[in-house]
């Protein structure tokens, strides 16, 4: 299903605001996150399943959403898209064949806030995902896995989320709220498969009492 701009824009008195966004994502320590339209690392399985569980769970009776662009549903393999128990939403100026197309952000938070059973929605990337999702106020959350690893990336995440735990307008926040957020006690420290590391990690938008 494809939405035209001004279906869903035109009107935001009857919508629900538009809710917040979290992004999540794997990035190296210069926020590399892909390479030729792939990971830049293969093999990490328990992190994928951090990726799926989190962004899964969703109280009963709601679906939490899954916001990424052309480029990165294109990369899901044909058999595991639409990802499974969650609203799939694809943003691109033409078409694609997932169930919802959007053809850009400002639309797409409208038609978030206009869901009623969606719970949670995450921009899963990519890099011009984003990007664009980064300048709205809506985008409040980054779930970070930090990869420890240093792999060569033609693809970067738009803002450096510091290993010391600064970053410009950001806030690193503890394992306690990253826990209570996420809803599961999340692996705590260094993780490691396949020879290469990672920490899972939360930060928050430092201006966030005026974000939605
Ligand atoms: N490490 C991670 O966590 C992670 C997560 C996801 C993806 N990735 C990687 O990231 C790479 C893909 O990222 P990418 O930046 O090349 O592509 P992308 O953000 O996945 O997709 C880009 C496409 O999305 C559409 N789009 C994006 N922003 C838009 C906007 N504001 N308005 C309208 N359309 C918009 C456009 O589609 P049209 O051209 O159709 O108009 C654009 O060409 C891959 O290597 C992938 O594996 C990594």
């Amino acid at each position: 299903m494809s939405l035209p701009t001004q279906n869903t824009h035109s009107d935001h008195s009857n919508l629900m605001a538009a809710r917040e966004l979290t992004l999540i994502v794997a990035a190296t320590n210069k926020m590399g996150i892909g390479l030729a339209g792939t990971l830049p690392w293969i093999g990490l399985k328990k992190e994928l399943s951090y990726f799926a569980r989190v962004t899964k769970r969703a109280g009963p009776g709601t679906i939490n959403a899954v916001v990424m662009g052309r480029k990165t549903w294109e990369s899901i393999p044909p058999r595991f898209r639409p990802l499974k128990d969650r609203l799939n939403v694809v943003i691109s100026s033409g078409s694609t064949d997932a169930e919802f197309t959007i053809s850009n952000m400002e639309t797409a938070l409208d038609f978030l806030g206009s869901k009623l059973v969606q719970r949670k929605a995450f921009v899963i990337g990519g890099g011009q995902m984003y990007k664009a999702s980064l300048e709205h106020k809506e985008a409040k959350r980054i779930l970070l896995t930090r990869v420890l690893g240093d792999f060569e990336c033609d693809t970067f995440f738009p803002i450096e989320l510091n290993e010391d735990g600064t970053a410009d307008g950001w806030l690193r926040k503890s394992k306690q709220e990253l826990d209570e957020w996420v809803g599961e006690t999340v692996p705590e420290g260094i993780q490691e498969e396949n020879e290469t590391k990672y920490v899972f990690e939360m930060w928050e938008r430092t201006d966030s009492a005026e974000a939605i």
